[in-house]
């Protein structure tokens, strides 16, 4: 849910030309120019903007723009306007290439400066390379080769990679050599599609634009944190890749780290992308990577067996996925308890967990209070004060709940556990969106601040891998070890409970109330 940017509180882009390798595949057609549509519709676009799709596939302008028109019809629906629609259509353009030729890069320098004389895109140039990583490296050489890397006082070039960045932090530092090879750091945009969340973004806005809030943001107040990013859905097409990666190293160094890293931050001077940069990189310092002794207690990870969802459907095991081998030993499940070693926090676990083919679909953190004393209440009914919670809900249902006790109405002192709830839809409405609209557009300006600069990503890295490691050294032998349709393995529940703790319980309807 996103719609925020629009043409009255932002100016639009300045001119250029959006690169788009990778033209015929899925992130282009379902995000990216679904993405382009709505700055479009929101008046962001200039004038002097054009899109370039290069791809394998033997296409004319006209086939691309009849392709990315049905694709914004699928993703817009109802909400379709057709005059939104030709205004972007006429500056989309393709381009036959063969990505691993230094010729094709030739003929992309001359397409681009005809584009540049044409529209007036001015020479800036946006590369999104949606492409699997390993092709970043010859993508950037090639561009490299020929020119296109290089900037000048009066044009810009930027690329745009996603996840994944590496497999591991060997791998990660890797990439970024390469990518260093043809770029400066400055021009490398990393997407985390997690910071185009407006959710994600409102953490620090809730922190930050608002005083009361900072007093109890600390380890006087907060008892723990959870993080939770829990899906219904199970590995779909993508067996594969997922096979090797594991929900240990597909989520946590990413999204879930995102979230951690913009909750426990200390203030920062600005949102100069710097300056918030830094702030969440010593975040990422004081985080503990666990011990292999601690590996075994403060981490758990589980694999799902055949089950029945909520839905009533009822779903095959992960390793009869396609792409996935009959015996695999790859998580699709991970819990941690992770600390950190600073002033604010000392002593406070944050409870990180991830799943697919869980119960319900949502993702959400909980900032537990602690308990206020009982005294006042000693002599009355009262045998318990339930923990205060603030649930911050990053989607679906996206808005912010706390909850507190209060009086139950009657002639004896009686305390229930009452909510207070924010939604955004009611404040804000609710217009389609990718939640790639304000990186692209962020990215045209130059602004760095919700792209993950390459020590992030490295530090990212270091914390999974003390748990990785010890779980390729120790396989699992219990897989699965749970029901497609529950709540995670049973091991998850007791990493809380052995602190006297537990999950909040999700009241999603359909959803099983029990973890
Ligand atoms: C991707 C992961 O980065 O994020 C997927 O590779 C996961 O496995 C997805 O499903 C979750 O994103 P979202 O926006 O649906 O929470």
């Amino acid at each position: 849910m996103q719609q925020r940017l629009t043409s009255d509180n932002a100016p639009p882009a300045p001119p250029n030309v959006m690169i788009i390798f990778g033209a015929g595949g899925d992130l282009t057609r379902r995000k990216l120019v679904p993405a382009l549509y709505h700055l479009s519709r929101g008046g962001l676009l200039p004038e002097t903007f054009a899109v370039l799709g290069v791809d394998r596939l033997e296409l004319d302008d006209v086939a691309f723009r009849d392709r990315m028109a049905e694709a914004v019809r699928n993703h817009v629906g109802a909400a379709w306007d057709q005059d939104v629609w030709e205004r972007l259509c006429e500056r989309i353009h393709y381009m036959r290439c063969n990505i691993t030729e230094r010729e094709s890069y030739v003929a992309l320098c001359e397409r681009l400066t005809r584009i540049d004389a044409e529209r007036g895109t001015d020479g800036n140039y946006l590369f999104y390379l949606a492409v699997p990583p390993a092709l970043f490296g010859d993508i950037t050489r090639l561009l490299g080769a020929v020119g296109l890397t290089t900037e000048t006082p009066d044009d810009w070039r930027r690329v745009i990679i996603e996840k994944p960045f590496g497999d591991d932090l060997e791998s990660a530092r890797a990439l970024n050599r390469l990518l260093h090879q043809n770029l400066d750091e400055e021009q490398i945009y990393r997407i985390d599609h997690y910071l185009g969340k407006e959710t994600v973004q409102n953490i620090m806005v809730f922190r930050f634009a608002n005083a009361f809030i900072e007093p109890l943001w600390n380890r006087q107040h907060i008892d723990h944190v959870q993080i939770t990013v829990a899906e219904s859905v199970g590995v779909e097409h993508r067996g594969e890749y997922y096979d090797k990666a594991g929900a240990l190293r597909d989520m946590i160094p990413n999204h879930l780290l995102v979230l951690l890293g913009f909750l426990a931050m200390e203030p920062p001077n600005s949102f100069d992308s710097e300056a918030v940069r830094d702030e969440i990189n010593k975040v990422l310092d004081a985080l503990q990577p666990l011990t292999p002794e601690q590996v075994l207690t403060h981490a758990v990870r589980g694999q799902y067996g055949e089950g029945l969802m909520p839905s009533g459907e009822q779903v095959q095991a992960y390793r009869s996925s396609p792409g996935v081998a009959p015996n695999s030993r790859t998580e699709t499940f991970a819990a941690l308890k992770l600390s950190m070693d600073n002033w604010r926090w000392a002593g406070v676990p944050f409870y990180l967990r991830t799943g697919k083919r869980l119960n319900a679909q949502y993702t959400e953190v909980v900032i537990q209070f602690k308990r206020a004393p009982k005294i006042m209440f000693k002599d009355t009914d009262v045998d318990q004060l339930d923990p205060d919670m603030l649930v911050l809900r990053i989607q679906p249902n996206e808005g912010i709940q706390m909850s507190f006790g209060a009086k139950v109405p009657g002639p004896k002192m009686r305390v229930g556990t009452v909510n207070m709830d924010f939604c955004y839809a009611d404040y804000f409405g609710n217009a389609p969106a990718t939640g790639y609209e304000t990186l692209i557009y962020d990215c045209m300006h130059g602004d760095a601040t919700l792209f993950k600069h390459a020590d992030t990503v490295e530090k990212g890295w270091e914390i999974v891998e003390s748990v990785q490691d010890v779980w390729s050294a120790l396989p699992a032998r219990d897989f699965p070890n749970y029901a497609a349709g529950t709540w995670g393995p049973a091991a998850a529940g007791d990493l809380l409970r052995n602190d006297g703790r537990r999950w909040r319980r999700i009241l999603t309807p359909g959803a099983d109330s029990t973890s």
